[in-house]
């Protein structure tokens, strides 16, 4: 039996899937067949929900169902409610939203089954908008608040964290990142939750290990590590000599560039970047920080083009949240919110269609057989 090594899994199939597509040469993203600009600019976060658990973009009956599911979930239990403001103010948004998946696979933990998989998903899905809703009410000091329907998910999402009214730009906008961060083929989260599906683990212990892979800067957390360096940057005539200082001579990573898969620009930085260029507008800080962004992208670009490293999705997504009112540390939760679609979208795939435990082998480089030697001896 011959078997192969790729470090980082690098180009390793792990299963077959009709949810998303990814050309990363010619920069093309689809979920179920459709080029994700369509969905961002003709659909909705509830319309992708059901084309992604149900196969096809729902009709008018279909996407109220698929609402009226979602309304009915925002609901959490009160305890968990007192677990995220029992924790203290410091606390990681993405560790807030492990514990809370970890007691909801406490108090629930369900048994995959066809016949109520996509309703459990649906209500994941809520239930992750009321917990990163209060994971901000709680460290702002504010009270406690189930996410109340509005006239769409993005809406009642942003008017339940602030407790005021945004305009149809700003809930679009958000609309949008809901739909940019839904899925991206096999990441290291979704595969991170698709080894736990394989286990037969139940759906909410599979987002736990999922939010565990995506908790990383290499990863998820990229967004707030972008945004940071435009923090640090913190005007545009100077993005030039940090670019020099950190990133050349420091050798250091630039966040929000490169990705596995894209060898060219990023489709959905193409899309966050439109967005943020139209919220920042109507925000002074939120401008220099689109304008410092803007800067680093054409220095980035211009020095990166022999390894072909581009803006990847997460670097100007934080543009977007910050100009909506988000503070840094809630970024990486907003895509999880989005992403927790991708990720049962993926584990039911794979589970009901193509299920086996995932278990991959290492090879072994230690010691030769070795004699024992009893404590007293060594
Ligand atoms: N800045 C500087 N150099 C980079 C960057 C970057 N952002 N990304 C890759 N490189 C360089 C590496 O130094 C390496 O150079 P070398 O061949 O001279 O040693 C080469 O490009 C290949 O790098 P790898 O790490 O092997 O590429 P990999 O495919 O594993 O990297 C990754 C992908 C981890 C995303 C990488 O590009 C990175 O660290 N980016 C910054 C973090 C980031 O933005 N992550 C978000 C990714 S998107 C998402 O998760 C939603």
């Amino acid at each position: 039996m011959s078997l192969t090594f790729s470090r980082g899994l690098e180009d390793v199939i792990i299963k077959e899937t009709s949810l998303t597509y990814i050309d990363g040469v010619n920069g093309i993203l689809r979920y179920r067949g459709y080029n994700i600009e369509d969905l961002v600019n003709y659909s909705s976060f509830e319309e992708v929900i059901y084309l992604m658990l149900y196969g096809n973009l729902p009709n008018k009956s279909q996407l109220e169902e698929v609402r009226e599911k979602l309304y009915r979930n925002f609901d959490v239990p009160k305890e968990l409610i007192s677990m995220i403001y029992s924790l203290p103010k410091g606390s990681n948004a993405v560790g807030i939203l492990e514990s809370a998946f970890g007691m909801l696979a406490s108090i629930y933990d369900p048994k995959w089954d066809k016949s109520t998989d996509r309703d459990l998903a649906i209500s994941i899905i809520s239930k992750a908008a009321t917990i990163t809703a209060n994971i901000y009410r709680a460290k702002e000091g504010l009270k406690p608040k189930i996410v109340e329907p509005k006239k769409n998910f993005a809406e009642s999402f942003l008017n339940t964290v602030f407790e005021k009214s945004f305009s149809n730009d700003e809930v679009k906008a958000m609309d949008a990142a809901l739909i940019l961060y839904v899925d991206h083929e096999v990441p290291a989260s979704t595969t991170a939750g698709l080894v736990a599906s394989s286990t037969l683990s139940d759906m909410y212990s599979c987002v736990v290990a999922a939010l565990a892979a995506l908790k990383g800067p290499l990863h998820g957390r990229a967004a707030e590590d972008a945004f940071n360096q435009f923090v640090e940057i913190n005007s545009e005539d100077k993005v030039e000599s940090w670019f020099e200082e950190k990133i050349i001579k420091g050798k250091n990573r630039l966040m929000g560039f490169g990705h596995r898969v894209y060898k060219t620009y990023d489709p959905r930085a193409k899309i966050f970047k439109y967005y943020s260029e139209k919220l920042s507008k109507n925000n002074s800080q939120a401008n220099i920080y689109y304008k410092i962004a803007s800067k680093l992208e054409e220095i980035g670009i211009k020095n990166f083009s022999d390894k072909k490293i581009y803006p990847n999705t997460d670097f100007y997504s934080g543009i977007l949240f910050y100009s909506l009112g988000f503070p840094i540390y809630m970024f990486t939760a907003l895509f999880a919110l989005s992403r927790v679609l991708g990720w049962v979208a993926h584990f039911i795939e794979y589970v009901e269609e193509q299920h086996r435990l995932i278990r991959p082998r290492a090879i072994y480089v230690g010691p030769e057989k070795r004699d024992f030697r009893p404590l007293n001896e060594r």
